[in-house]
């Protein structure tokens, strides 16, 4: 017998509308056609449904769904065509109508587009937060680079991620683990992955931990978060950097924490103490590479700071962001190594080793405090995804963290002379650089401080976009810098953004009347 072709399977289009709420009773009087009309009509008026987005189930699946008969549903969908609320597309099925009868009937907004009358309260927690964002703007990310901008600060070269080998780990742990990922899963992070991350610590960061102090968080960010809820009372007192990372200032405001900026020096953050200020509870430093200056803790400074935490039972939380990434000498042990007295919480993320987009961190808290930000973990979102924590335990494992590490340092080494020799060249007689020994980012000084107000407008123009450095200070009052980001950029694209900057500047610098106007 001759073997009939298989026929080509039809994709089958959902419905997007279930009505699921419809009720129908048989032992009213009302027909059951009528309910039904009823009942889909003023779903479809209190509803924000439009043409394009709503496709109704067929008269098939309504009817079996009810359990009534098709003629039954017909007869209520004949009479919701007729009054306007659904149209049909031939091939494609019913739809609701884009413009309901009641748009045309009323003059009335919908409810659900009504302007508040009165301005809605806001908690004072929101407030506190130092961030003066608004609407779209939350939508560029962290650093707010979107496409076409360059040189931000802290950005990765996130296109030098292996794709390929994580996407192969990640079906690999799924094929092995399978269910098991899918559940709810452990508040201190996957097993396999502290011990790994402690592994890597203690040869790589000199840390002296074990897999039981980690805790996996989402990034650095909930890594203070929960630091500071567990260690401080609303109202107390946490010495900063100043300047800062910003996030750390809009983490400590929601904590509600009372910020005390403290400067830094060439040796890292001043904990010279004025007899006003209050002793804090927690002490932020990142000592492997400051940001944004970028100095690194000096060794006597890092013992200084111990000794005054210890002696007054404050903690220090130590920002590891970007250590991997150091360009001169050898790497330095944590300051979480030098600890004898269980007063450092140390704290890292793969934000910039491997991408900030995985929301991943690590904590190694002192070991009095586990179960303490275990507690707040399970309180605030439980866990990150077992899936990604599963996966980068066994990228790890396999090696491929630590080649990862080395050969995104050699193409940040590249990157980094690069951008120091051009920006020499091009923008030598406006800037002095201050080159880092690590980090993925250098401050550039105005040789002319009057300069800032016609440079930060260009760079906002040209999307060439350095940060200005006072954007992280709170009370330092430093000769006007920018912060520029290299690493994200190749050689080639550096250089035409310098190009870029630099002719733009010699330009408009020419332009007198422009150069008023900015100040
Ligand atoms: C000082 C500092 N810490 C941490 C981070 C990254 O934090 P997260 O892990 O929340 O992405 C950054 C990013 O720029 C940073 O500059």
């Amino acid at each position: 017998m001759p073997k009939r072709k298989p026929r080509p399977q039809k994709r089958r289009r959902r419905s997007i509308m279930a009505f699921e709420m419809v009720r129908l009773d048989r032992t009213a009087t009302e027909p059951l056609h009528e309910q039904l009309y009823r009942q889909i009509r003023d779903e479809l008026k209190s509803g924000g449904f439009s043409e394009g987005s709503s496709r109704l189930p067929s008269s098939r699946a309504l009817a079996t769904d009810q359990g009534i008969s098709r003629s039954t549903v017909r007869l209520a969908l004949s009479k919701l065509h007729a009054e306007g609320y659904l149209c049909s597309k031939p091939g494609s099925g019913t739809f609701v109508a884009n413009l309901l009868p009641e748009t045309f009937l009323t003059a009335e907004q919908p409810k659900a587009n009504q302007p508040i009358q009165r301005p809605v309260r806001i908690s004072d927690r929101v407030r506190a937060i130092p961030d003066t964002r608004v609407g779209n703007q939350f939508d560029l990310g962290a650093t707010g680079a979107g496409a076409g901008i360059s040189l931000v600060a802290s950005i990765p070269a996130v296109d030098e991620f292996p794709i390929a080998v994580w996407e192969r780990l990640r079906a690999q742990v799924l094929a092995k683990k399978g269910v098991n990922l899918l559940r709810y899963s452990s508040n201190r992070g996957d097993v396999d992955l502290r011990k790994a991350i402690a592994a890597y610590l203690c040869d790589f960061r000199a840390a002296r931990c074990h897999p039981d102090q980690i805790v996996i968080v989402a990034g650095m960010q909930q890594a203070m978060l929960i630091s500071a809820m567990a260690v401080l009372n609303p109202g107390e007192a946490a010495w900063i950097e100043d300047p800062c990372y910003q996030q750390t200032r809009r983490v400590l405001g929601l904590a509600g924490v009372k910020i005390v900026p403290k400067e830094v020096d060439a040796h890292g953050i001043d904990i010279v103490r004025s007899p006003k200020e209050p002793l804090p509870r927690m002490i932020y430093v990142t000592p492997s590479h400051q940001f944004p200056l970028g100095v690194t803790m000096s060794f006597q400074r890092r013992t200084d700071l111990l000794d005054f935490a210890r002696a007054h039972n404050a903690f220090i939380f130590e920002d590891d962001y970007d250590a991997e990434f150091r360009f001169v000498g050898p790497p330095l042990p944590s300051l979480q190594g030098i600890d004898n007295a269980s007063r450092v919480i140390y704290a890292g993320t793969v934000s910039k080793i491997l991408c900030p987009s995985l929301r991943l961190g690590y904590v190694v808290a002192p070991e009095q405090l586990v179960d303490s930000f275990v507690k707040i973990r399970s309180a605030m979102d439980q866990h990150s995804s077992p899936i990604e924590q599963a996966t980068l335990a066994r990228f790890i494992t396999e090696g491929f963290f630590l080649s990862h590490i080395k050969r995104m340092r050699k193409i940040y080494a590249e990157r980094r002379d690069f951008f120091i020799k051009q920006f020499n060249e091009l923008l030598g007689d406006r800037f002095t650089l201050q080159v880092p020994e690590a980090g993925l980012n250098i401050v550039a000084w105005l040789k002319r401080e009057e300069d800032f107000p016609i440079i930060k407008r260009i760079t906002s123009e040209i999307g060439v976009r350095p940060s200005a450095l006072s954007f992280f200070c709170i009370q330092a009052k430093l000769t006007p810098a920018f912060v520029f980001g290299f690493a994200a950029w190749t050689p080639t694209q550096i250089r035409e953004s310098l190009v870029k900057l630099a002719s733009t500047l010699r330009n408009q610098g020419k332009n007198l009347s422009y150069g008023r106007q900015s100040r």
